[in-house]
């Protein structure tokens, strides 16, 4: 299945290289399909280099000839980016924005009322060809449309299509989710430093732990809580540590913090 015959980057920033860089390690799209655009000029010159994409300064003219366009600035930077593209957008053309909280809506509102639009939350990972991706679709979007799409982001990692209400938890869980496990990494990182360790080897270890455990959790497709049981002994270490933790109802702590990142995708889709 032919993608895309010309992918158009609005935006190329951290999301765009990830998704560019899979593109290409998997062969999805060639390289001379895919046009960059971005405000930072020195920005596009560096991604022709690093991976031979062709960048346009001007977005009108790289639009027309473009038959997906990839939305991929901030949420705050969305506006001026509909005012800029706004009369060039091809009616079959397809736009996949993954700006956190803008909904299908929204754009369609913004572009024109009959355009695809298809809403995707990858995350990080996807640098690392190991994200997770969600997508939903507007109200213009074939099956087929979707299909491609997410036949794109697979370049990068694992991919679902789901509701577009159950994109605010969505945000909350594995759009920001790897702050939470890096924010872990370097508390874990810290008390160890704190006990006892040189610098060097609490990295070491705490890292090669989140890794190996992650990777745990995607081999053996055990239930979290089962693998979590398999490393407790009765009155050992392990135990001792997680009823610290329940003492201290770490679990309301998480629940209470993707809460309020779940109201902030919610308050950007206002
Ligand atoms: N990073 C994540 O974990 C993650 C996960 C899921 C979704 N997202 C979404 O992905 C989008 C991009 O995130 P990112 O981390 O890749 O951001 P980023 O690294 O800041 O890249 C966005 C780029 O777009 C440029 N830009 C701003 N206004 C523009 C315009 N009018 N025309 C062309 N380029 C423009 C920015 O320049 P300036 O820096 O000068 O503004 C920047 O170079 C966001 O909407 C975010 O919500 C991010």
């Amino acid at each position: 299945m032919e993608i895309s015959k010309k992918l158009f980057f609005i935006g190329s920033g951290n999301m765009s290289q990830a998704i560019i860089s899979g593109l290409l390690e998997t062969k999805l799209v060639k390289t001379e399909n895919i046009v960059c655009n971005d405000i930072i000029k020195e920005k596009l010159f560096n991604l022709q280099q690093k991976f031979g994409v062709s960048i346009a300064e001007d977005k009108g003219e790289a639009i027309i000839g473009a038959d997906t366009i990839f939305l991929s600035v901030k949420p705050q930077n969305m506006l001026r980016v509909f005012d800029e593209i706004r009369n060039f957008v091809k009616r079959k053309a397809i736009i996949i924005s993954i700006a956190a909280g803008i909904t299908t809506k929204f754009i369609e509102d913004n572009i024109h009322k009959d355009v695809a639009v298809i809403r995707a939350m990858p995350n990080t990972p996807a640098l690392v060809l190991s994200g997770i991706t969600a997508l939903c679709k507007g109200r213009f979007v074939s099956d087929e449309q979707l299909k491609k799409a997410k036949c794109l982001f697979s370049a990068v990692g694992k991919t679902e299509i789901l509701e577009e209400k159950k994109f605010d938890v969505i945000t909350a869980l594995s759009g920001s989710g790897p702050a939470y496990i890096f924010y872990f990494c370097e508390i874990m990182q810290e008390a160890a430093e704190k006990l006892g360790l040189a610098k060097d080897i609490a990295k070491k270890f705490a890292v090669q732990t989140i890794y190996g455990a992650g990777k745990m959790l995607d081999i053996t497709k055990e239930p979290a809580k089962v693998l979590k049981e398999k490393v407790k002994s009765p009155n050992g270490t392990t135990e001792a540590a997680l009823k610290y933790f329940e003492s201290r109802e770490l679990s309301a702590i998480v629940y209470k913090a993707m809460e309020q990142a779940m109201e902030r995708s919610k308050a950007l889709s206002k």
